[in-house]
C-alpha cells in the first residue's frame, strides 16, 4: 500500500522557506482527493498542526509550514496508493518546495516509508496522523459527536481491537513515545481542536 522512499533527504537546500500558497494547496487537494472524508482528514491534521505551532508561538510562516505539511501529507493516497507518499514528494520537489515541508510529509509514517522523524514538526505529524483519524472515528459513533468526549473513553476504544480495526495501535504508541508526549495529552489536544476544523467552503 505504500513503499519505502529509500532516502532521508528531500528537496534542495536552496529552496528553504519556499512554501506553496494556501489556494495552491486547496486546489491540489480538490484535484487529487475527490473523497471528501479523506480530504477532511488532511484538513484535520493541517488544523491540528497549525494549532500546535500557534501554541509554540511560532511565526506565521512557520505556522503555515506546519499546517501545509498536514494538509498535503496524504494528497497522493487516493489515486496512487502504491506510490504513497512518493508522488506528492516528487511533485513538491519539482515545484521547489521547502525541504523541511517535504521531510515532514515523508516522516508521517516511518514504519511505511522508512524516513525517520528528526524535528518537532516531523514528530508531531507522525504522532497526530493516525490518532486524529482514530478520534474522528470515535466521534462518528457517538450521537453527540465530539461534544463531551472524554480522553478515557478514547483510550478504552484504543484497547478494543475490533473498533476501527484498521488503525494500527502499535504505530500510535510508537509515535507518541518518539514525540515525547503522553497519549492523554495528545488525545486531549485533538478533542479540543479537531471539532473546530472543517473543509473549506463547508
Ligand atoms: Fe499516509
Ligand atoms: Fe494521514
Amino acid at each position: 500500500m505504500s513503499r519505502k522512499l529509500n532516502r532521508q533527504s528531500f528537496g534542495s537546500p536552496g529552496n528553504a522557506g519556499n512554501l506553496p500558497g494556501r489556494s495552491e494547496v486547496d486546489q491540489l487537494l480538490l484535484d487529487w482527493v475527490p473523497n471528501e472524508r479523506l480530504r477532511l482528514h488532511m484538513y484535520q491534521l493541517g488544523g491540528l498542526l497549525r494549532a500546535w505551532a500557534e501554541r509554540q508561538n511560532l511565526d506565521e510562516h512557520e505556522v503555515w509550514l506546519w499546517e501545509a505539511a498536514g494538509l498535503l501529507h496524504d494528497a497522493d493516497w487516493e489515486q496512487w496508493p502504491d506510490d504513497h507518499c512518493a508522488r506528492i514528494i516528487d511533485w513538491g520537489e519539482s515545484a521547489g518546495w521547502d525541504p523541511e515541508l517535504l521531510h515532514a510529509i515523508a516522516s508521517h509514517g516511518p514504519l511505511h516509508f522508512g524516513v525517520e522523524p528528526v524535528n518537532e514538526l516531523d514528530h508531531l505529524i507522525y504522532a497526530l496522523d493516525e490518532l486524529s483519524g482514530f478520534v474522528h472515528a470515535v466521534s462518528l459513533v457517538r450521537p453527540e459527536g465530539y461534544a463531551g468526549m472524554q480522553v478515557k473513553s478514547v483510550k478504552k476504544k484504543l484497547k478494543d481491537k475490533s473498533f476501527a480495526a484498521q488503525v494500527n495501535r502499535a504505530e500510535i504508541t510508537d509515535a507518541a513515545e518518539r514525540a515525547g508526549h503522553s497519549l492523554d495529552e495528545l488525545i486531549r489536544f485533538i478533542i479540543e481542536v479537531q471539532p473546530t476544523v472543517a473543509l473549506p467552503g463547508s
